[in-house]
């Protein structure tokens, strides 16, 4: 088999799962359905319908891709049995590993939270290290990162490594790391797990420090049914996407602080271009690369005006209101990233920010009825400064699962 996807129910797995099976023919993915539930779980939902679950979703598509297959594997991969006879069963030559808790604000609603996904995302991590150098020793781990490793330094933020010299001598080490939440620390727990794997094991991995994602397009989607989840309320859903629905919701374009917070973000149909580019172009055996993959470098009341012009242009007048910034992050930064690699590979984006947001906002008016009677949701509801978030918020799935269960994942006693 020549690539699994890891996480492949989720907003950037389940087209990068079509785009494999169709490029390749088929590949093998894995999920738990832990975003369903834990977006369930604080009362959001996918704004767009997903269907039941992967075997339905993996049939549907190889009713419109004849011939071609995605291999559904349904587990947790915390569990390191699980991720073993995954990756003894297929011995892909890439894995791209997607699977993790990613919401910086559920990160930061209690101790509870913080705690599940740094351990989710530690330990999947860790089991798919350690499957690959039994199972798949030279495969390529392609795993995915986030630019919110580095926070907001007043540097460049390099790709990969940079010489420093202190007091007279001079070193490479590793671009710095300042995350803004326990969410981003763990992809910086991964990125050092990872890296210190290649040390000591050689292993060949691609660790890519990817920049926020929005649309809802990529070109398999050519049926109503293989559509991706799109999160758009304030605890999972990132910023232009939340945006959107709000302009729909309310007329209404809610700005964090200043409006002046900086980052880098790229369409979803370039986020799976760039990783199948990467997985086409692996590392050199024993390598480990880093790569920084976005497109352009926005704030976020840059990003709200092009959400009001597109709006306005389709019929949504908007307003912008401020509102106090929840989380704790530099309010006026400078930013600069260097993103090479990809471009030199031949990465071009496919389309405009602009004609992303056209079609996400047609998209969501026309699943309105799915998400509309949740739209209080979009308000933000969790605040960095607070260390116990939880009163307005149900989290019982979570509760049960971080109790008793807790302690029985990992057969560890209370
Ligand atoms: N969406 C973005 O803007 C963005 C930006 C930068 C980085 N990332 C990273 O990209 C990856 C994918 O993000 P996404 O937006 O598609 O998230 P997502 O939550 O939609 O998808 C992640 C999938 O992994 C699954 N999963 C999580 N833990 C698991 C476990 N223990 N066992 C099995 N399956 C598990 C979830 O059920 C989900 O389907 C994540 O690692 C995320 O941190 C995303």
């Amino acid at each position: 088999m020549k690539a699994i996807i890891l996480g492949a129910d989720g907003y950037i797995g389940w087209p990068m799962a079509m785009k494999m099976a169709n490029e390749y023919g088929e590949v093998a993915v894995v999920d738990n359905y832990v975003t369903r539930k834990l977006v369930a779980d604080v009362g959001g939902t996918s704004a767009l319908p997903i269907g039941k679950d992967l075997k339905q979703r993996a049939e549907n598509f190889s009713k419109h891709f004849p011939g071609k297959k995605i291999y559904v594997e349904e587990g947790d991969l915390r569990s390191p049995s699980f991720v073993e006879a995954v990756v003894k069963k297929y011995k892909p030559e890439v894995i791209v590993h997607l699977a993790q808790q990613r919401s910086a604000p559920y990160s930061q609603v209690s101790a509870i939270h913080a705690l599940y996904t740094q351990t989710n995302n530690v330990a999947t991590n860790l089991n798919v290290i350690y499957a690959m150098k039994k199972h798949t020793p030279k495969g390529h781990l392609l795993k995915m990162g986030t630019m919110g490793e580095y926070g907001t330094p007043n540097i460049v933020i390099e790709e990969g490594n940079m010489e420093i010299e202190y007091k007279g001598r001079k070193d490479k080490v590793m671009a710095p790391r300042a995350p803004g939440s326990f969410y981003h620390l763990s992809k910086v727990f991964d990125t050092y797990n990872v890296a210190f794997a290649n040390r000591i094991w050689s292993m060949r991995a691609t660790d890519v420090m990817q920049g926020v994602v929005y649309g809802t397009r990529t070109e398999e989607m050519i049926d109503e049914g293989l559509r991706t989840r799109l999160d758009i309320d304030a605890i999972w859903g990132t910023v232009i996407n939340k945006y959107c629905a709000q302009l729909i919701a309310w007329n209404k374009l809610l700005i964090y602080g200043k409006g002046l917070m900086t980052r880098g973000f790229l369409s979803l149909q370039d986020s799976i271009n760039c990783l199948f580019l990467l997985a086409e172009n692996p590392p050199e055996e024993g390598e480990y690369r880093v790569v920084n993959q976005l497109d352009k470098i926005y704030n976020t009341y840059q990003l709200a005006e092009i959400v009001q012009k597109i709006g306005a242009e389709m019929g949504y007048k908007s307003t912008f209101e401020t509102i106090e910034d929840p989380r704790v992050e530099k309010q006026e930064h400078y930013y600069e990233v260097t993103h090479e690699i990809l471009p030199r590979l031949g990465f071009a984006p496919k389309s405009t920010m602009e004609e992303q947001v056209r079609q996400m906002i047609s998209d969501l008016a026309a699943y309105k009825k799915y998400w509309y009677r949740k739209r209080d949701r979009i308000k933000p509801n969790v605040y960095w400064k607070d260390t116990d978030n939880a009163a307005s918020l149900k989290s019982k799935w979570l509760l049960k699962h971080t109790g008793k269960g807790y302690a029985e994942d990992f057969k560890v006693s209370e």
